[in-house]
């Protein structure tokens, strides 16, 4: 019955890896259009090698994705991939990670992401009506000089670029060696997010706050060593967006069951459900909604509250973010139950 209604109900996605959502499947027959050649023997044996111990391993196998991309089309047909699994899942608006640093250092030029996503998104409203934006990342271990050469890229284009973000290696690249760099995207009015919290500890998290000024933290789960930070967290409400099969996969939890997820929403963080980077952990959006409410003690309510969480925590505009808790309200109003209890 639940997993019926998490299935069907409106979503939000706010933290997905664009080359994150690439199958083995489509890896394999991208290496092979392009003629570029792979160590996996079949199908089958790359996908046996979406494993990894901790985020390092993952981040290498996640830029084999990025190799096999050789055209501007290439990575625009991987965004409508992702945008029709949207479609199956009901996801309505999505914010979506794709770095431009890994395909300038190939050759390319910033155009060659930028205009791929754009279009992409244009596409995604016109033939899905999917809302949502483009938000490339710095390349933390690639270090702050690098962000700036990334920034000097991408500004001429900051009208189609919905947030930066920082993601790849954490530990050891606080936020706070990127201070420079995002006061000048702040200043160009582009929404500013960072992953933090995921490997490395709160501290990475309170930098994210003091020294980038954030607007949104991309996992934040260990949040919960500080208290201090969770009540500063509770009090302003900064959106995060958990990603809980990312966090099983990458062995941050052993089990989704130890998953201090209900704990976050118990201590009434603002918590929403994502995906990462949902081909690489084998679970999509609704697949980590539904194996929360399966393995650990969130509710129904819990589920619903979150995906009002998403809809809130979205740089969509006022008028978006309207329509899509009237969506989500007509949703729930057919299943009775299920409308009691949850604020907005
Ligand atoms: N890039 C893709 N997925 C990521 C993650 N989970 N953390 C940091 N960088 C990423
Ligand atoms: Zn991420």
């Amino acid at each position: 019955m639940l997993k019926k209604f998490i299935e069907n109900m409106p979503k939000v996605e706010l933290h997905m890896h664009v080359e994150g959502s690439m199958e083995a499947k489509t890896l394999w027959e991208l290496a092979h259009h392009n003629n570029y050649k792979i160590e996996y023997n079949s199908i089958d044996e790359l996908k046996a090698a979406y494993k990894f111990n901790n985020l390092t391993e993952f981040i290498d196998m996640y830029m084999l994705g990025t190799r096999v991309i050789k055209s501007e089309q290439d990575l625009y047909d991987v965004c409508m991939t992702y945008f029709k699994k949207c479609v199956e899942q009901n996801i309505q608006h999505t914010e979506v990670h794709c770095d431009i640093r890994t395909y300038v250092d190939y050759g390319y030029p910033p155009e060659f992401v930028i205009n791929a996503l754009h279009g992409a998104f244009i596409d995604a409203k016109n033939n899905y009506g999917i809302t949502g934006g483009f938000m490339p990342c710095f390349i933390r271990h690639l270090g702050a000089e690098v962000a700036q050469a990334d920034w000097d890229l991408m500004s001429p284009f900051k009208d189609k670029i919905l947030a930066i973000g920082l993601s790849a290696v954490e530990v050891g690249y606080p936020p706070s060696l990127f201070k420079e760099t995002f006061a000048k995207v702040r200043d160009a009015g582009i929404h500013v997010i960072a992953h933090a919290g995921e490997e490395a500890p709160a501290d990475y998290i309170w930098s994210a706050i003091k020294d980038i000024k954030v607007e949104r933290i991309d996992h934040g789960i260990r949040c919960l060593e500080d208290e201090r930070l969770v009540e500063y967290l509770v009090d302003t409400q900064l959106p995060l967006t958990v990603c809980p099969q990312s966090n099983v996969a990458l062995k941050i939890f052993k089990y989704m069951s130890q998953h201090t997820l209900p704990l976050m929403l118990e201590k009434g963080l603002n918590v929403s459900i994502h995906s990462d980077d949902p081909a690489h952990f084998n679970a999509y959006l609704t697949e980590n909604m539904i194996s929360i409410a399966e393995n650990t003690s969130v509710t129904k309510q819990g589920i619903i509250q979150m995906a009002k969480n998403a809809i809130n925590g979205s740089f969509a505009s006022k008028q978006r973010k309207k329509e899509l808790h009237s969506n989500l309200k007509d949703y729930l109003s057919h299943h009775q139950d299920s409308n009691s209890q949850v604020s907005t």
